[in-house]
């Protein structure tokens, strides 16, 4: 009853943004195309059963619609990201960095992989001292501090994120899958000028899906090592399963370079490819030029 009246009120809200905004009713296949885009089944708001029946049915809709067929400017707005994705990503956004930024100040205090006298990981970063605006928490035990602090809201926003993402049925449009495959070869090619035409999408592109996919896996081997190098004695076996302590300090710490390169190829496709996800990252509402549907 509540998800309806929300569904309805957000239907109201997304009709008159799209006859602010939408240009004429075209006609002929194109404007078949762009208008199937703008339908209202395609704004709808995450909630419930009946939600997810009449998503299902627009995303049919919207999947027919080819990028090549839109147009960036004159796309209606719709709904692309619900506020506990948008709220749960930017939380992520900060608590990561005050993780990195602390972990770096840990990693200070003993700066390699290996017990004394004994043999070492290789690393590049073997007695590194990170530059002092990289690193938060002055010494040892204030980085700890900060470090345990900030790692049970992280591991919430995610659990809050999946959670979102199961409970809506949107971990489809997310999970890289093997009949993805193809489609991530085609996006390559389209990546490295090997094709002209920007291959088809749903809400996100197979390449999309498979570093969406990775981050959140190494999400959850973040904490895992985490958790491992934090108790090592009441759960052993996990650090076993690691290899020992310093090889889940090792994975914990290379697991950080994979997110900065995330991040940055994250934050360099976003202004390169499609600039006005980012509005829709922030506001939920969308006005590009791709689906924002399966
Ligand atoms: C300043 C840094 C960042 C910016 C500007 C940024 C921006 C964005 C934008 C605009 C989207 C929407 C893409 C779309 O709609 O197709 C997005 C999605 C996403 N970002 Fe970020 N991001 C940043 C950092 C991060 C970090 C650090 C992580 C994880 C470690 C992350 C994980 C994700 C995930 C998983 C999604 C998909 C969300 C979904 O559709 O459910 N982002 N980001």
């Amino acid at each position: 009853m509540r998800n309806s009246a929300r569904a309805l009120r957000f239907q109201l809200q997304e009709r008159l943004a799209a006859t602010a905004t939408s240009p004429p009713i075209r006609s002929g296949r194109v404007g078949a195309l762009v208008s199937g885009m703008g339908h209202p089944a395609c704004k709808l708001r995450p909630g419930g059963a009946a939600w997810e029946a009449r998503r299902v049915a627009a995303n049919e809709r919207c999947a027919q619609v080819s990028p090549s067929a839109m147009t960036a400017t004159s796309a209606p707005t719709v709904r692309r990201h619900h506020w506990i994705v948008r709220l749960t990503h930017w939380a992520t956004v900060i608590v990561l960095a005050g993780m990195i930024a602390s972990g770096l100040q840990i990693y200070e205090a003993y700066a390699r992989f290996g017990n004394r006298g004994g043999p070492y990981f290789v690393s590049p970063f073997d007695s590194a001292q990170f530059p002092h605006w990289s690193r938060l928490g002055g010494w040892l035990a204030g980085a700890l501090n900060w470090h345990f602090a900030l790692a049970w809201p992280l591991i919430a926003f995610g659990l809050l994120y999946l959670g979102y993402l199961v409970r809506s049925g949107e971990w489809r449009a997310l999970l890289f899958r093997p009949r993805d495959v193809p489609g991530a070869i085609e996006m390559t090619k389209y990546y490295l000028h090997l094709r002209r035409e920007h291959p088809p999408q749903g809400k996100h592109n197979p390449l999309q899906k498979l570093a969406y996919t990775g981050v959140i896996g190494l999400g959850a081997l973040a904490v895992l090592t985490g958790f491992a190098v934090y108790k090592p004695t009441q759960l052993a076996w996990l650090t076993a399963l690691f290899g020992g302590f310093q090889a889940a300090r090792y994975w914990h710490f290379w697991i950080v370079w994979v997110f900065v390169g995330f991040t940055i190829m994250h934050v360099v496709l976003v202004f390169a490819v499609d600039p006005a996800s980012l509005r829709a990252m922030l506001t939920g509402g969308y006005r590009g030029r791709f689906p924002s549907h399966d």
